[in-house]
């Protein structure tokens, strides 16, 4: 039996963008999700989840078409989160030549799933490392990047960054520019979370962007200048400038909003941590519902967002120095 974490992440800046060559830079948080893989002796693939916002379930399957899992939750929550798996294991499969070979998986997470805290990039990469390794190999960080991109790759279709699977699988603050990834050196960062217990599919959200930057000169002229942002994010991050980093933040989540990805709850929840004084608010990820991130180390965003309706949890996020952990 082998057992891995990964962690979840926050965009400071560049979701969306990404996908389109421009800069983002994520930051790894302490929010992991945890992954336990069992050799099977046959070649079935049986996937026991927890704390997924999905109340838990348990399915068994052989990967044959029209035999899918026969479980009591929503059909469509249950297709995206074994897709992961699936694909998961179909390139630990791939990368250790054992084409027959079936696991028992177990997944446990504290990261609430499609809110923009990257709980399927934290999972597929905490589940290729345990798979790996329950064949005895251990693959470097790169590698298991690279496996954990092909991952989200193939899910979502082609449309996916490098951004969140390499973020959590070397933890910290990265850089990510179409295939270049690298490690920032971050000061301490006073990260403020709003939930306000929703999700966005990511799939639609990309899409919807998509369309936006083919129709209009200006959407694509915005993408770019998101760019921009993230590229004066980095000097301000090097500089240790929190106040410039809030303005910044500020910026992004007004051209996200422009592009259509941000909602009501998002927006009220932005607006509720300017008003208690942060430096700046943004939503993280892909947007249409989920999560903010606020930079404010005093306690007044928290205590804001904790009064502000449609705001369902709201925490501090610690930096996340390591990436994936090898636990057993
Ligand atoms: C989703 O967490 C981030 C997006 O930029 C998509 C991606 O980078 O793959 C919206």
């Amino acid at each position: 039996m082998t057992l891995s974490s990964a962690p979840g992440k926050v965009y400071l800046f560049g979701e969306h963008a990404v996908v389109y060559g421009e800069p983002a830079v994520p930051c790894a948080i302490e929010r992991r999700a945890r992954v336990e893989v069992q050799r099977r002796d046959d070649e079935k693939l049986r996937v026991h989840a927890e704390d997924l916002s999905l109340n838990g379930f348990t399915v068994e399957y052989d990967g044959t078409p029209g035999n899918g899992p026969d479980v009591d939750v929503s059909e469509s929550l249950i297709s995206a989160a074994m897709g992961y798996v699936d694909e998961a294991i179909a390139q630990v499969r791939d990368v250790t030549g054992e084409d027959d070979v079936g696991f028992d998986v177990t997944i446990e997470s504290d990261i609430p799933l499609g809110a923009g805290l990257g709980s399927s990039a934290a999972v597929v990469v905490a589940a290729i490392d345990a798979a790996a390794r329950e064949l005895g190999v251990t693959l470097e960080p790169d590698d298991l990047a690279e496996r954990a991109y092909q991952t989200e790759y193939q899910v979502q279709d082609g449309q996916a960054s490098r951004a969140d699977t390499f973020c959590s699988a070397t933890g910290g603050a990265v850089r990510v520019e179409g295939d270049d990834c690298r490690s920032l050196e971050a000061p301490d960062l006073p990260i403020v979370i709003g939930f306000d217990g929703g999700a966005g599919d990511t799939g639609q959200l990309v899409a919807g962007v998509r369309d936006l930057r083919e129709e209009y000169d200006f959407a694509a002229d915005t993408v770019e200048a998101i760019g921009d942002i993230v590229r004066n994010g980095e000097q301000a991050l090097a500089d240790g400038d929190i106040a410039e980093l809030g303005r910044l933040m500020d910026f992004n989540h007004g051209l996200l909003s422009a592009l259509g990805v941000s909602s009501r709850s998002l927006d009220t929840m932005v607006w509720a941590a300017r008003d208690a004084g942060a430096h700046g608010a943004k939503l993280t990820g892909a947007g249409g519902g989920g999560c903010i991130v606020a930079l404010d180390p005093t306690p007044e965003t928290e205590t804001a967002l904790s009064f502000t309706p449609g705001c369902e949890d709201t925490f501090r996020a610690e930096l996340a120095e390591d990436g994936v952990k090898r636990l057993e």
